[in-house]
This record gives C-alpha cells, structure tokens and sequence, in this order.
C-alpha cells in the first residue's frame, strides 16, 4: 500500500517540477534573449525586467498548484475507488453474501489485497457450501431411522395386548433402529469435532500388537455370526508407533466394522502389519466385493456408499471412512485403499513408527 503511494507521490512530483521548469524555461528563455538587448543603465528597463520574471513566477507558482491538485484529486481517486469497493465486498461477505468478489484492475498493492480478499472469499464460499451439504446429510440421514422409531412404536403399542410374537419382534427393530440412531449420532459428533480441528490428541508409543488386538476384540462375536475367518498377520520386529491409542483404535475399527458389514458369509478378513521406511502401516484385506475402480476416492468422502441401498440396509451412513481418514491425518499418517486382484477390497493406515 506505502509503496503504492510513494510511487505515486514521486510521479506527481516529478510533473509539477517539469511542469513548472518548462513554463519558467520557456519564459524566462525568452526574457533572458530580451535582457541582452537590455541597457541596465535604464532603470525603466531594469525594473521591467524584474517586473516581468516576478509575472512568470507567480504564473509557475499557479500552474505548479493546478497540477498538483488536478494530480491529487486523480491519484485520491484512483486509491479511494478500490478502498470503497473492497470494504463494500468485505461487508457483504461478513452479511454471509459470499459470492461477492472485488474486480483486480492493477498489479500493485492494491490489487494483491483485493486478490487476498477474493481468495477469502473464494474459501468461505466453500466452508459455506460444505456446511450445508453436511447440516442438509446430516438431518436427511437421522430423519430415516427417527421415522422407523416412529413407526415402530405404533405398531408395538398396538401389537402388545394382540400378538406378543409380533410385539417382540417390534420391540427388536426398535432396538436395531435405536442403536442404528445411537450409532450415526456418535458418528455424526465424531466427525464434526475432527472437521472443526479441535481434536486434543494424546500422542504416545504403541505397539502394533496392542493396537490390533483392541481394535479387533469387538468385532470377534460379530465375526463369528456371519461365520467370517479373523487373521492377524504381525512379522517379527515391527516398530512401534506414535499415535494416540483410542483414535488410533477407532481408525481400524472403522476399517473393521467395513470389512465385516461387507463380507459375504464364509469369507475372511486379515489384519497385516509392515515396516515402512519411517512408517508402519496395518492394512485390513477382506474377500468381499471390494470398491468399483472408480470410486476409490469418493468412498473418503462423508455420506458417499458406493450402493446407498445396499449399504443402508446394512446401517450405515457413509461416515467411517471420512471419520478414519482424518483420524488418520491428524496422527500424521495416511490411509489408502485398492482392490486385490483375487478379489476384495485392502485399506491400507500408515502411522509414524515410534523412534
Ligand atoms: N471393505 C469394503 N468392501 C466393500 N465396500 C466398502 C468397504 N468399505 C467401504 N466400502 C464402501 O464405501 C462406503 C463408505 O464406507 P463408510 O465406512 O464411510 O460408510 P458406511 O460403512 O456405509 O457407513 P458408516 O461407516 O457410517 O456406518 C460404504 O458404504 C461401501 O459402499
Ligand atoms: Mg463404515
């Protein structure tokens, strides 16, 4: 902004001196010439000369003024006009109109500030749309299961002096539907609290082992049920990690509770872990149908199932994978996933290894 000023300033300057050594040179030029022939012996003369460079000053002098106030005004403008529209837009977006942006007409200053206000801008319009996309998920996700509630309900109360058979089986989809809701609201916090950043991690040394053991012990009865095979493949002399245990613990659940919903009876998961120059990655390899090529990188994304129906019928909402990447960021790793060859999908977490 200075710099733009003094640039300015400087230019100005330089016109009014020009202006005024051209107007004194071309008059005083010539008086000069008229001076020669001058006797200065002729006090009339004399005092005419004088009387005629004291014209010529007082008409530089003015010029000289005219300049600098025509250049003032100008140069006032050319700053005041910018200034005015960029608080104008800064007003606008701070009323949440976020499609307003400032016009860049020059290069200087002045135009990397109204660039630096567009960026903004350009940022809090994307906040603005992906907080809207999550509050509009977010309550078409919980209107479902709250509706199912609902109705469930009503036909408990109207089953239960009938038909206790059909009451007790309502009574279990309620409590399917409840936990389903219970579930989507954990993640629901979950999420918001990693997006917003103000997630307080407890770093600390793990063992791979560890982590394995108490992300897999929950999923063993569930395992069991749909008659899955659970392998945990750790080699010798895996380092250990520097992670905060329960979110790392929620990373692989997350991978887990997948690999388990999407695994046809019969199958098998396999947890592995490997050595990885400075990192350590645990991958969990499933025998299911694994994830079309195409959407490998949208399934990350939150409430993205690569087959809504499918996946609703199973529960979910399409929040793990989003909750386990940034869970897995925020630890400093990475996590991954591609399709083996032989069928089923691998997810691959990277953790710093520890010393
Ligand atoms: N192991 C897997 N095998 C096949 N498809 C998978 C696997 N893991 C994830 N997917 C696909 O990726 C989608 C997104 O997974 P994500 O864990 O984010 O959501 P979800 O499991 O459907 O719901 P939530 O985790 O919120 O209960 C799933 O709906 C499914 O379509
Ligand atoms: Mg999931």
């Amino acid at each position: 902004m200075f710099r733009h000023i003094r640039w300015r300033l400087l230019a100005t300057y330089l016109i009014v001196v020009s202006a005024a050594l051209v107007f004194l040179g071309v008059h005083l030029g010539r008086q000069f010439e008229a001076a020669l022939g001058v006797d200065v012996r002729d006090p009339a003369s004399l005092q005419a000369q004088v009387r005629h460079v004291r014209w010529v000053i007082a008409w530089a002098v003015l010029v000289a003024l005219g300049i600098s106030a025509a250049v003032g005004i100008l140069l006032a403008r050319s700053i005041a006009g910018p200034v005015q529209e960029m608080q104008r837009v800064a007003g606008d977006l701070a009323a949440g109109r976020f499609q307003e942006r400032v016009p860049v007409r020059t290069r200087d200053e002045l135009g990397d500030l109204a660039r630096s206000l567009n960026d903004m801008a350009d940022e809090l319009e994307r906040l603005d749309a992906s907080r809207r996309a999550f509050v509009a998920d977010a309550s078409h996700e919980l209107r479902t299961p709250v509706a199912n509630l609902v109705v469930a309900v009503e036909a408990l109360k109207a089953a239960l002096d009938r038909d206790p058979g059909l009451a007790t089986a309502l009574a279990e989809d309620l409590e399917r539907e409840t936990h389903r809701l219970r579930e989507l609201v954990e993640h629901l916090l979950d999420l918001s609290q990693v997006e917003a950043g103000g997630l307080a991690l407890s770093i600390e040394p793990l063992t791979v082992a560890s982590l394995i053991e108490r992300s897999l012990e929950p999923f063993r009865v569930r395992a069991d049920a749909s008659r899955l095979s659970l392998e945990v493949r750790i080699p010798r002399g895996v380092p250990s990690i520097r992670a905060d245990p329960v979110r790392a613990v929620r990373v692989l659940a997350n991978l887990l509770d997948n690999a388990v919903k999407f695994t046809p009876p019969g199958g098998r998961v396999t947890v592995a872990a490997a050595e990885r120059g400075s990192a350590v990655e645990v991958s969990v390899a499933d025998t299911g149908p694994g994830i079309p090529g195409a959407e490998t990188a949208q399934i990350f994304d939150r409430f993205y199932r690569v087959d809504k129906a499918r996946a609703r019928s199973r529960g979910g909402a399409g929040l793990g994978l989003a909750i386990a990447r940034r869970l897995a960021e925020a630890q400093g790793g990475t996590i991954t996933v591609r399709n083996r060859e032989e069928g089923g999908a691998v997810f691959t977490v990277t953790f710093p290894r520890y010393g």
